[in-house]
């Protein structure tokens, strides 16, 4: 079995990852020595191919356990679904003796490591990610969360997992889009951290499972510096203040990875406007969007609305805008302060385009 140690403060956990190790009894052994009841968190779409033969495993072992789904899609990501789940495992009894085990993406650990947060003051969690996203970003970190009509990811905690089980065959099921919307996390790793990463995604084919491990050792790398985002954890903001505003501007109609796409191209050029950034290595990374087809068919954005999300970023301070912007690909600054013209401007520009040429952008 390979592993991936988190080496946080005062609490470490492993991210265990094999081919097939959904079908092993080894995560219910781990499990079984975390607590002694269970509770399956996942979602509806993958109920059936993931959670219920790993539900029928546990059964085997004559314990307690309690298979729980909610319907996809980032509008359900809330309080509401929160409270459904609760209540589901209150009503059975489920006390601090009990584990969650969230399989699924961003969305159901997001969520399950939210409930694991608050449920009983707190209880212990594992997460099996079964997204490409999940398995390169969500899964660690510890940062839970549910969207509010306010705004992405507004009420939550910093709560982390126990372990992290990646299963790469998993991804066989996994739609082409869906894997486009993780390679978005992959370059934004890439762009705030290393330059060769960049180079490597941008030649490769397929995402092998290389790929995968080199973007969680960039977020492990990140996140065991600086646990609580003090400093450089703001990094991995980079894209996000755009993306959840363009997210909530469209009451979460628009996922995760798709906002995040227009987020790193408009972040990139505020980056190239505010001259941190060349233009030569802002047309590199609008290039390679534009190749991979990760740009896609944005509907109708709002610019007003959007910057009044802006307004309300979790990450403004004394009520100004905070951007983390690129120096270089492979290097990023934090806490940059943008004045609202640059933005709407950069919005403007960026949201409009027919994406022709890349020219478009040199003014
Ligand atoms: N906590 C963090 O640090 C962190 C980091 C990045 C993103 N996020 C959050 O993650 C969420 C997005 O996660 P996501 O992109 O995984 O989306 P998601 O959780 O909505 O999953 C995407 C879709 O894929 C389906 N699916 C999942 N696994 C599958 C599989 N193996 N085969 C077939 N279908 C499968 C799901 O049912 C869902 O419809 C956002 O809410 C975002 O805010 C959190």
């Amino acid at each position: 079995m390979k592993k991936l140690k988190i080496n946080l403060k005062h609490k470490s956990y492993e991210i265990f990852y094999k081919k097939n190790l959904l079908h092993d009894f080894f995560i219910i052994d781990f499990c079984q020595k975390l607590a002694n009841n269970f509770v399956i968190i996942t979602h509806k779409s993958i109920k059936n191919i993931y959670a219920k033969p790993l539900f029928e495993n546990f059964l085997k072992k004559n314990v307690k356990v309690k298979l729980l789904s909610f319907e996809d899609g980032e509008e359900n990501k809330t309080i509401e679904t929160k409270t459904y789940l609760e209540e589901q495992m209150l009503k059975d009894n489920f006390t601090k003796d009990s584990l969650i085990i969230a399989i699924g993406g961003g969305i159901v650990s997001d969520i399950s490591g939210f409930i694991a947060a608050t449920y009983m003051r707190g209880i212990s969690y594992v997460i099996i990610p079964t997204t490409l996203l999940a398995m390169v970003d969500a899964s660690i970190g510890g940062k839970t969360a549910v969207n509010t009509k306010y705004g992405k990811n507004l009420i939550g905690a910093i709560y982390h997992p126990k372990a992290v089980f990646i299963d790469f065959e998993v991804l066989k099921t996994l739609s082409n889009d869906e894997m486009k919307n993780g390679l978005v996390e992959m370059l934004k790793h890439a762009l705030i951290m290393k330059a060769f990463f960049f180079y490597d995604l941008l030649k490769s084919k397929k995402i092998t499972q290389n790929l995968i491990i080199d973007s969680l050792k960039i977020k492990k790398q990140v996140i065991e510096k600086d646990e609580n985002e003090k400093s450089i954890r703001k990094k991995l903001n980079f894209g996000h203040s755009i993306s959840h505003a363009i997210e909530a501007s469209l009451n979460y109609k628009m996922v995760h990875g798709k906002a995040l796409a227009w987020g790193i191209l408009i972040e990139s050029y505020l980056s190239y406007k505010m001259n941190f950034l060349s233009y030569k290595n802002f047309e590199k990374i609008y290039n390679f969007l534009k190749q991979k087809q990760l740009l896609v068919n944005h509907g109708k954005f709002s610019k007003d609305l959007i910057i009044d999300f802006l307004k309300r970023d979790k990450k403004n301070i004394f009520g100004k805008n905070r951007f983390t912007l690129l120096k270089n690909i492979g290097k990023s600054i934090i806490n940059v302060e943008i004045i609202e013209n640059h933005i709407v401007n950069s919005l403007a520009l960026c949201l409009e385009v027919k994406h022709v040429s890349s020219n478009y952008y040199r003014s």
